[in-house]
């Protein structure tokens, strides 16, 4: 059994010890080298963009728990000092608790949060799930995810930037508006596909704009970060999908980079280019021009 775990209880235990191990490091920081350094100190949450499958009430219900089980899993603890009720009801006795001092060590204890979002879920009820004698993570959500094989296939992601804004306006509803940094956020393409990744720039473009559109309607968001900067050895795909601005010749002892078109349109961006629609094409037409290798 140690060698195998405990899918039942181990996840919510783990995700305890993450947050007890990080309000005690966000306590230490802030009583021994904040105001010398002047940093900020917070927690990053992997926030999925949600729709309900239908516009039926148990839909709506089940999107929400996903959002409990996600963004609240963690959020929660640290603004209200206590995971969301929905969470508490459905693990029961197996998420652990926080005694009152803990609580008290937890809420609070972030500058800002950090937002990890890449992707959409289309989420269904599903109370079969909650008759499994089984119980884990995924059963105890009782929401059939119905995207989930295009999710974890290692195809490009859908373009849907409004599901970044809503996940930005979660929080601010949520959880008081609190400062927020979007530290990562991208297009996924097939490792060695092209370097003429236009869906990575568009990608790009259409989440910046949703970004925007966020903080014109309050949110305080202050930063966003593109994920990546460089081809890397992805967490979920290994060497399988890639997110680069540029791309990483693995075969090259010299580990050569080149970069994509979306680092072409990116810099174009950051020194305050037009970002219309046209210009998005006339940047492809001159990046093809110059160094449009495909593979
Ligand atoms: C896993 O943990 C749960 C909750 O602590 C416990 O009830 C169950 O017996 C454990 N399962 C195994 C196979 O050890
Ligand atoms: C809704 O769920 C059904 C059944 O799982 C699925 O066939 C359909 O594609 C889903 N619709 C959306 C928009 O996800
Ligand atoms: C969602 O429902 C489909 C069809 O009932 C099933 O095959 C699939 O395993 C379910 N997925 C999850 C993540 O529960
Ligand atoms: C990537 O493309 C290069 C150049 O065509 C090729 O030599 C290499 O085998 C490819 N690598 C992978 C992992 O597909
Ligand atoms: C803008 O913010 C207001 C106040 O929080 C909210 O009611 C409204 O739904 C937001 N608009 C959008 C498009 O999210
Ligand atoms: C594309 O190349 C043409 C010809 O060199 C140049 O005039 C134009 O400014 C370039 N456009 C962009 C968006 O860089």
């Amino acid at each position: 059994m140690s060698q195998i775990g405990n899918s039942s209880s181990e996840p919510y235990v783990v995700v305890h010890n993450i947050l007890l191990a990080h309000a005690s490091a966000a306590r230490l920081y802030k009583r021994t080298s904040q105001e010398k350094q002047k940093g900020l100190i917070g927690i990053s949450i992997f926030a999925f963009g949600v729709v309900p499958n239908t516009s039926s009430t148990e839909d709506a219900m089940a999107t929400k728990r996903l959002n409990d089980f996600t963004i609240g899993w963690i959020a929660n603890p640290l603004v209200f000092g206590d995971y969301p009720n929905a969470m508490k009801k459905l693990v029961g006795s197996r998420l652990p608790t926080f005694t009152n001092h803990e609580s008290e060590l937890v809420k609070g204890s972030f500058d800002f949060f950090g937002v990890i979002h890449y992707t959409t879920l289309y989420v269904r009820d599903d109370p079969d799930s909650l008759l499994q004698k089984q119980r884990d993570y995924y059963t105890d959500i009782a929401a059939n995810i119905t995207n989930f094989e295009e999710i974890f296939a290692t195809n490009e992601y859908p373009i849907l930037p409004w599901a970044l804004q809503g996940v930005l306006e979660h929080i601010k509803q949520t959880y008081g508006n609190p400062p927020v940094y979007v530290v990562e956020n991208g297009q996924r393409t097939k490792r060695n596909s092209t370097l003429a990744d236009t869906s990575r720039a568009e990608y790009l473009q259409a989440y910046i704009g949703s970004t925007l559109d966020a903080i014109r309607n309050g949110s305080d968001t202050r930063g966003y970060f593109a994920w990546s900067f460089l081809d890397v050895l992805e967490l979920l795909d290994g060497y399988g999908s890639s997110f680069g601005l540029y791309y990483l010749d693995l075969d090259d002892p010299d580990l050569r980079r080149q970069p994509k078109f979306s680092s072409y349109w990116y810099s174009h961006f950051l020194k305050g280019g037009s970002v219309s629609p046209n210009m998005l094409i006339q940047l492809n037409t001159n990046f093809s021009a110059s160094r449009g290798h495909f593979f």
